[in-house]
């Protein structure tokens, strides 16, 4: 899989294969660019988890069969990790697979989602439970689309490539920090563009290395869900709040949207902190490695705290998907630039979350 970075789309078409034709699987939200994808044929979705279903995948496959796709034609996947996840998916299924290319157009998506060749939807309430490994042929990557996206999702993304360089460089660590504490995503200049570049040129090169090692996340692609342990407990503790607060306002016939207690990559970001005090719990890392963490991530808008003991979202990690025989593959940090998978039974995180717990009480 190539990754390739440019200040805008106009590079695009050098990169798509000479096919007998050519299909963009777009989110809708993105109606104030179709026309950089003139004279392509546009399969437009909304991008919501509710419609990241078998159900959107059989009507894209109709829309393909209805314009005449054949098995050698090409798609192009341009969205948030919600289409780029649905659009890897029905590329690797129609006709048995046609080859595809994805342009992410959240920080977030290139960060993480668009990489590493996971597709796929969710299915009766269970996220991305469907879906296959399968790699796209590249990946574009450009800010253009950022000046439309919520502030909010785009900080969220910045967590994600704050996780992959804790993980495996330090000097870029801290040059991410620096440049995402005062980035303005709505107003680019040359200058910005290139910085840009460079730190998700850099970011996507460590996550495409570990996932050719280690497609199938068997060993070192773990060290990618740094953070995700107490991240999705967190999710799924504000979740459960989310839906109460929603099914009242429901009950007394007074229906607004709510805004999510926390994102994805928001809880991400309180997760890698939750992670860095089980690891000063265990001895490994200084509590001046978790005032560092808490101090970047607030200076590039970030939360660090969840206002939930980590006792309590214990409950919930019981539930995570990579616990296997009461043990969990617990990404454990060290510093800037190192980080183990340490595979270790729920009752010790449990010990080392008291520990850490009492700590902070002192
Ligand atoms: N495949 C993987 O390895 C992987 C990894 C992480 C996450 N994911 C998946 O990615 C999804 C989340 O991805 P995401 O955070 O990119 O979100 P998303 O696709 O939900 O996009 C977030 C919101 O922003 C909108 N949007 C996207 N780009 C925009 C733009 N440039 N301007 C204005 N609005 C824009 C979307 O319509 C949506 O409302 C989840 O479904 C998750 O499961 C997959």
């Amino acid at each position: 899989m190539a990754i390739y970075t440019h200040k805008n789309i106009s590079a695009l078409t050098k990169h798509i294969p000479n096919n007998s034709g050519i299909f963009v699987i777009i989110d809708k939200h993105l109606s104030s660019y179709f026309s950089l994808f003139h004279g392509l044929p546009l399969i437009k979705l909304t991008a919501t988890e509710q419609n990241k279903s078998l159900e959107t995948v059989a009507a894209i496959t109709n829309r393909l069969l209805k314009l005449g796709a054949d098995r050698d034609c090409f798609i192009i996947g341009v969205g948030g990790g919600i289409t780029t996840d649905i659009a890897g998916f029905v590329a690797s299924i129609y006709k048995r697979g046609v080859r595809f290319g994805f342009v992410p157009t959240t920080l977030l998506a290139q960060a993480d989602a668009a990489l590493g060749g996971k597709n796929g939807v969710n299915f009766d309430n269970y996220k991305n439970i469907i879906g296959n490994i399968n790699q796209p042929m590249w990946v574009y990557e450009t800010p253009v689309f950022f000046p439309s996206l919520p502030p909010r999702v785009f900080r969220e993304g910045i967590a994600e490539v704050l996780k992959t360089f804790l993980i495996f460089d330090a000097a870029y660590y801290k040059k991410a920090v620096k440049f995402f504490s005062t980035y303005n995503p709505k107003q680019q200049s040359d200058k910005s563009v290139n910085a840009f570049n460079d730190i998700l040129a850099k970011c996507g090169f460590y996550k495409s290395t570990v996932v050719s090692k280690d497609e199938f996340e068997r060993g070192e692609r773990r060290k990618l869900n740094f953070g995700h342990t107490f991240a999705h407990a967190i999710e799924k503790y504000y979740n459960s709040l989310d839906a109460k607060v929603m099914t009242k306002a429901l009950e007394q016939k007074n229906y607004k949207p709510i805004k999510p207690s926390f994102m994805h990559g928001e809880a991400v970001s309180v997760g890698i902190v939750m992670a860095a005090m089980i690891s000063k719990a265990a001895g490994h890392c200084t509590q001046n490695f978790i005032d560092m963490l808490q101090q970047d991530f607030q200076s590039v808008g970030l939360p660090v705290d969840c206002k939930v003991e980590l006792n309590k979202l214990l409950k919930f990690i019981r539930y995570d998907k990579k616990v296997s025989g009461h043990r969990i593959h617990f990404i454990m940090p060290y510093e800037p630039g190192h980080v183990e998978d340490e595979l270790i039974s729920l009752n010790d995180l449990y010990k080392l979350a008291k520990e850490a717990e009492k700590k902070i009480d002192e």
